[in-house]
């Protein structure tokens, strides 16, 4: 056969097996996602292929670029089709607060089924209504300034002994800093109890988190059966945590995140304090590492910024030690208060939470056909706003790629900065995160160098926004 009909017939049978996609794809779009409000138009965009939508288009490169090419050509809202999923994409401010505050009772959150069978059914991310608001009083009760002020000498000490333990070594910024903010998780969950657990929390977390990203397939083998069974025993070792506090309750008053679920009035059950627990540590964990693993590498590539706050925190430093110190002659620690005088150190954090914006985007469902703006969202349709695009739009903000902390010395206008999130599901644990970056910071910058080693430019998603193979670095004291 010549060449020339072979290829003919390869064509044909190309041809018919696109034609048969889009005839499933047809069918399934008007039995599932026919709009029943007929006469408003759906956003611009395009669905893509059949069935598997745009997704290649998504995956194949960055998706932040993907993001920003549609934003470009339909504007700050349009359409899409991925993972299965027509979704309605947004990029405005005023989108989102549509969205996440002002609407948000017609938006619920969404996630895999298989990511909420790991983290448990019963966790506040996947809730709406009473159940979720309840949940949120307890967890910001243990989150906010008046409760967290208290575990800053605890986050001090933790935070020196992850930074010894670095010193002269060749280390993965984003390990280490996993095992930091997971020491932190902890201490504002079970107080002071939490060294006790450690380890046993520690060991069956991190092979739950193997799985968090692997098929969901509960086979014996399997990742994901691992990950289920590791789930299990972090379950029965928070039943005994939960069980040991019960008898010992009238003699302790526990402030902590747990002290909070176990609470007489609440009536929360073991189930849902344990799925909670497991919710914030994941919450918690690998957001705030990503985050100081950015501010690692921001602050060492540029030199007056790190400066300017090195003497910020040299100046903390110099009136700690006039202050008076312990009985053995430590310096005094670090207080809340102490927190307060990092102006500097702080508009760091906030830039870097700007230009990396680890979490580009979040989902949201669309609960009833919603109309935005002359625009039909189709009930069952994801809706996600995405905040890179917010953070990164010249308008906005100018120059938008370039690191330069000044630009927070005025406030961002309202609804243009959410790296926590906006609105019912906006983050309560985000004064702790920036309390631990700072804390860190303060005796990075105070007492140690570091420096880079390999490539520098390359991004990897895992799932959050990282520097290229989670930023080797070298540190070492000062002399
Ligand atoms: C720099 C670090 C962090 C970042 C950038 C971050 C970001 C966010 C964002 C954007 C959301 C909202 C997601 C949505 O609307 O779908 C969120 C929710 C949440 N975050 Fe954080 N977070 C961080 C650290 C933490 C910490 C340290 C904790 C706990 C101690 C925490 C606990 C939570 C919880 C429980 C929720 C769910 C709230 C709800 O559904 O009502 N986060 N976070």
């Amino acid at each position: 056969m010549e060449i020339s009909s072979i290829l003919y017939s390869m064509l044909c049978m190309f041809a018919f097996v696109v034609f048969f996609l889009f005839l499933i794809h047809s069918l399934i779009s008007k039995l599932f996602f026919t709009p029943s409000s007929p006469k408003l138009p759906l956003p611009p965009g395009s669905l893509g292929w059949p069935y598997v939508g745009e997704t290649f288009q998504l995956y194949s490169q960055n998706p932040n670029v993907f993001f920003a090419s549609k934003q470009k050509r339909f504007g700050s809202i349009f359409k899409t089709h991925i993972l299965g999923c027509p979704c309605v994409m947004i990029s405005s401010p005023e989108a989102a607060k549509f969205v996440l505050v002002t609407r948000s009772h017609l938006f619920k959150p969404t996630f895999p089924a298989s990511k909420e069978r790991m983290l448990g059914k019963q966790a506040i991310f996947f809730h709406q209504g009473d159940y979720h608001a309840k949940l949120r009083k307890l967890v910001l009760r243990a989150f906010m300034p008046e409760a967290i002020r208290s575990i800053v000498p605890a986050i001090e000490s933790i935070a020196k002994d992850s930074l010894q333990s670095w010193e002269g070594r060749l280390i993965n910024t984003f390990q280490e800093m996993k095992t930091f903010t997971f020491n932190v998780a902890l201490l504002s969950i079970f107080g002071k109890d939490e060294i006790l657990y450690r380890e046993d929390l520690k060991r069956c977390y991190y092979i739950l988190e193997k799985g968090y990203n692997s098929m969901p397939i509960n086979l014996p083998g399997t990742l994901f059966h691992k990950s289920m069974k590791a789930r299990k025993e972090l379950a029965q070792i928070l039943a005994k945590i939960i069980s040991t506090r019960r008898q010992r309750k009238q003699v302790e008053d526990h402030k902590d995140l747990l002290g909070s679920f176990m609470g007489d009035k609440e009536g929360l059950t073991d189930q849902q304090i344990a799925d909670n627990v497991i919710g914030v540590i994941f919450a918690a964990r690998d957001t705030t590492a990503s985050v100081l693993t950015w501010i690692v590498k921001y602050l060492g590539e540029n030199p007056s910024v790190l400066q300017a706050v090195t003497e910020e925190q040299e100046a903390i430093m110099r009136t700690k030690e006039e202050e008076e110190g312990d009985d053995e002659g430590n310096q005094k620690a670090l207080s809340w208060a102490d927190t307060k005088k990092m102006p500097m150190t702080s508009r760091v954090i906030q830039e870097t939470l700007r230009v990396a914006s680890i979490l580009s985007f979040t989902f949201r469902e669309a609960v009833e056909d919603v109309e935005y703006e002359g625009y039909l969202i189709p009930k069952g349709w994801k809706v996600l706003p995405l905040f890179r695009n917010i953070h990164h739009s010249p308008e906005i903000f100018p120059e938008p790629e370039k690191f330069d902390p000044s630009r927070f010395e005025v406030a961002p206008k309202p609804n243009t900065y959410m790296p926590f999130g906006s609105g019912t599901h906006s983050c309560p644990g985000n004064e702790l995160a920036k309390l631990e970056i700072l804390v860190l910071l303060h005796h990075l910058t105070t007492k140690y160098r570091w420096s880079m080693v390999g490539a520098q430019n390359g991004i990897q998603y895992g799932p959050f926004a990282l520097p290229q193979n989670g930023l080797p670095i070298r540190l070492c004291p000062k002399t």
